[in-house]
């Protein structure tokens, strides 16, 4: 935490890159692991699950390399797959055997305010030795995670966070043709352990987050993953990193298009993408030709990063179930909506002098040495005390969000999805429902929602270090 913010230039993510191009170059000797899919849980019973939270380690370096030391759920990160159906209650005992307070929190789910687990909004923080029983309906059929939300930039960074996968009624919930390929973004360092110097750097809370330099899928370095010989397959893709964006393409015979079937969960019209933008916390799911697909890679830089490779099981062939296309709920008339202004501010190389925090008016030098606070939403350092807007149940709103910072962020409202005029996938503007939006530098945006789900609801940047520094705030509806 020794960094002046206002004392930093560095281009955006480059020196984070180079050390990550270093990193997977030297490692390029590691053997491939070879996969099974992601496993699913052992359930207590129908959509009843047990999550256990506590210190372990993994090889998330490569089978042949030393086990780096991290948070788990039921020893494993990811934690395992959860699986329910549309329409029916999940219910997650929880138990923290961690040294610290945390929570679970299931994102993207319209879910009951006091299960969405933010620890001093929704609930009391579950303490060491602590249990806690998530019971909530299934609303939505799609693709979900859930994660730590205390200190989530550092939870969540050590490996606290697992898939949740929500079928339609008719959908067999281990099919060959849909897998779940959770992404992250690690920061090790020579010795494959948690770089632990970096955890709090205020230089990355003032930047673009805690950027990684290890790529894992379902927390394997280049797993093979094995799909059917042909047909088609259904990707789940979900970005756990704490901050990195991750972009993605197919290396495929032909064009290696996928086709995009919905995104943070909810169904779109199917759409053709060359490459899928994966902010931290967005899910995409997409089909591919499964006998042209070779692998998966990440093309953030010139040289793609492979992600997974592709094997085939001769003996299969894909047809995957495919949602509707109908949206969760159409796109609501604005004309006579409740506009909430965000003005976001803050970062290095941005604009903002001063804001106000619990209750004073502060410099951002003050801001960010005494506080290790810099960013900002209308001149406030956000905190669960915040409330950006006061709702009433059944309101139409509209967020309208200016990015005046120098940097990307993710934003992600709880409890709701939002329309918003997604510039993520090209040029074209396309209206998506999602719940986390990633905005450009300077990018206007309106996220537009029915207030429809009682509550007090964070809206937050994803990048878990932003949020952390202060970009948050609630929305309440009564
Ligand atoms: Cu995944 Cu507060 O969020
Ligand atoms: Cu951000």
């Amino acid at each position: 935490m020794s960094e002046d913010p206002g004392f930093i230039h560095c281009e955006k993510g480059v020196c984070a890159m180079l050390k990550r191009r270093q990193f997977m170059q030297g490692a390029a000797a590691a053997t491939a692991l070879t996969a099974t899919p992601y496993l699913t849980a052992h359930a207590l019973g129908p959509n009843r699950y047990e999550l256990i939270a506590a210190p372990g380690a993994q090889r998330i370096g490569g089978a042949d390399q030393v086990p780096t030391d991290l948070l788990l759920y039921n020893s494993q990160s990811p934690g395992p797959l959860l699986t329910g159906r549309k329409s029916e209650m999940l219910e997650v005992a929880f138990t923290n055997k961690l040294d610290m307070p945390t929570t679970i929190h299931w994102h993207g789910i319209r879910n009951l305010n006091e299960m969405d687990g933010v620890p001093d909004l929704t609930q009391a923080a579950v303490e060491p030795g602590e249990s806690f029983t998530y019971r909530f309906p299934l609303k939505d059929a799609g693709t979900f995670w859930y994660h730590a939300h205390n200190m989530a930039w550092q939870q969540v960074a050590r490996g606290l966070y697992g898939g949740l996968v929500v079928y339609d009624d008719d959908v067999a919930a281990d099919a060959a043709d849909d897998i779940t390929l959770i992404a992250d973004d690690w920061r090790l360092d020579a010795d494959y352990a948690i770089d632990e110097a970096s955890l709090g750097s205020l230089h990355d809370w003032s930047h673009a987050g805690r950027l990684g330099n290890w790529l894992t899928i379902n927390g394997m370095s280049q797993p093979e993953i094995s799909l059917p010989a042909d047909g088609q397959v259904r990707l789940r893709l979900v970005n756990a990193a704490n901050a990195r964006p991750l972009y993605f393409a197919l290396d495929a015979e032909g064009d290696g298009d996928f086709t995009v079937i919905a995104v943070d969960a909810a169904p779109c019209a199917p759409f053709r993408a060359k490459m899928l933008t994966l902010a931290p916390a967005q899910r995409i799911d997409v089909l591919i030709d499964a006998a042209k697909a070779r692998g998966l890679n990440e093309v953030t830089s010139q040289q793609p990063v492979r992600a997974a490779r592709f094997t085939k099981d001769t003996a299969a062939s894909g047809t995957p179930h495919l949602p509707s296309v109908e949206p969760w709920y159409p796109r609501p008339d604005t004309t006579a909506a409740k506009v909430i202004d965000i003005h976001m501010q803050g970062g290095a190389m941005g604009n903002l002098a001063t804001a106000e925090f619990e209750g004073e008016e502060k410099s951002l030098r003050e801001l960010a040495t005494d506080h290790g606070k810099v960013w900002a939403f209308n001149g406030i350092v956000g905190g669960y005390d915040h409330i950006l807007a006061d709702l009433a149940l059944g309101d139409v709103a509209v967020l309208r969000i200016w990015n005046d910072s120098r940097w990307q962020h993710a934003m992600h409202l709880h409890g709701h999805h939002f329309w918003v005029q997604s510039r993520e996938f090209g040029e074209t503007p396309r209206w998506l429902l999602r719940d986390t939006y990633l905005m450009q530098p300077d990018e206007k945006a309106e996220l537009i929602f029915i207030a429809d789900n009682p509550g007090m609801w964070l809206c937050h940047c994803h990048m878990l270090e932003h949020h952390a520094a202060g970009m948050g705030g609630v929305i309440a509806i009564a």
